[in-house]
């Protein structure tokens, strides 16, 4: 049987064959799409995607290790990776430990995800050195959507590409495996690709990062409304209503249930 991949192997692969990554919240869709790719991320946006709110700040530890759980149980190749929520990791090392381990304690994951730049660095520091993986998440961090304005892509001026490209450099040099790189003008995501030594996932970034992600419900075209930066590779929507459509006529005309879906008295 092949191994689940590590945060050991997805750093070992800057440079190399991209990284294919999809968030996952479930034990149904993490099982169509492990065989594809290298880690599944159980994102923080499940609270916009799955539980219908209107950013991501409302996400819980607790939802994060039921869904985080779900995911592993339900795969045996991929790498989990999970979000620390808004509020559960910024006020301390201290703080992130104790959420950081009690994630990954409840999910069995393999390493955890956070949002910040300079400001993070002394707490991935903190948690690497205790056995805590850390991906890290720079540029359009959505955990910051009220403080960035909106959810707007970022490094239009050079203060702030110099400032992102110091937050890559910052997380890396703390000890993070990899590093999400998100909403950023694409010579931003090259250059930070460029200067550190592990591996760069994009999303809205650039095609040169060394690996991409997307969250898996806007991929499948899934969602009603899809940031630019998406490309949906499904149309699954129109698939989800035809079918629920055929079932509603089946059941008014009495064609469903039919005669091999009913179960008859043996004696
Ligand atoms: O929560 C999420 O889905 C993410 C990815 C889009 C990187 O953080
Ligand atoms: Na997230």
């Amino acid at each position: 049987a092949t191994k689940r991949r590590t945060a050991v192997d997805i750093r070992g692969r800057k440079g190399g064959e991209p990284i294919v990554s999809l968030t996952a919240y479930s034990a149904v869709m993490a099982r169509l799409v492990e065989p594809h790719v290298d880690f599944l991320l159980v994102g923080d946006s499940l609270a916009m995607v799955e539980y219908g709110m209107d950013s991501t700040l409302a996400a819980t530890p607790d939802m994060m290790i039921r869904h985080g759980a779900a995911v592993v149980s339900a795969t045996s190749l991929p790498l989990v990776v999970i979000d620390l929520p808004f509020g559960s990791y910024e006020a301390s090392p201290e703080q992130a430990f104790a959420t950081a381990s009690a994630v990954m304690a409840g999910t069995g994951a393999g390493a955890v995800k956070l949002e910040g730049g300079q400001a993070m660095a002394p707490t991935i520091r903190f948690l690497s050195d205790r056995g805590i993986p850390v991906m890290a998440h720079v540029g359009l961090t959505p955990q910051a959507v009220n403080a960035l304005g909106g959810f707007r892509s970022q490094g239009h001026d050079e203060a702030a590409r110099r400032r992102i490209l110091e937050d890559g450099q910052a997380v890396a040099e703390a000890g993070a495996f990899a590093v999400v790189v998100e909403g950023v003008v694409e010579p931003l995501a090259d250059e930070i690709t460029a200067q550190i030594g592990v591996p760069t996932i994009g999303i809205g970034a650039s095609v040169s990062c060394d690996g991409q992600i997307l969250v898996l419900e806007d991929m499948l075209g899934l969602t009603p409304r899809v940031p630019r930066f998406v490309h949906t590779f499904g149309a699954l929507a129109g698939a989800v209503d035809e079918a629920a459509s055929a079932y509603a006529s089946a059941v008014k005309e009495r064609r469903f249930p039919g005669p091999g879906n009913v179960y008859k008295p043996r004696g």
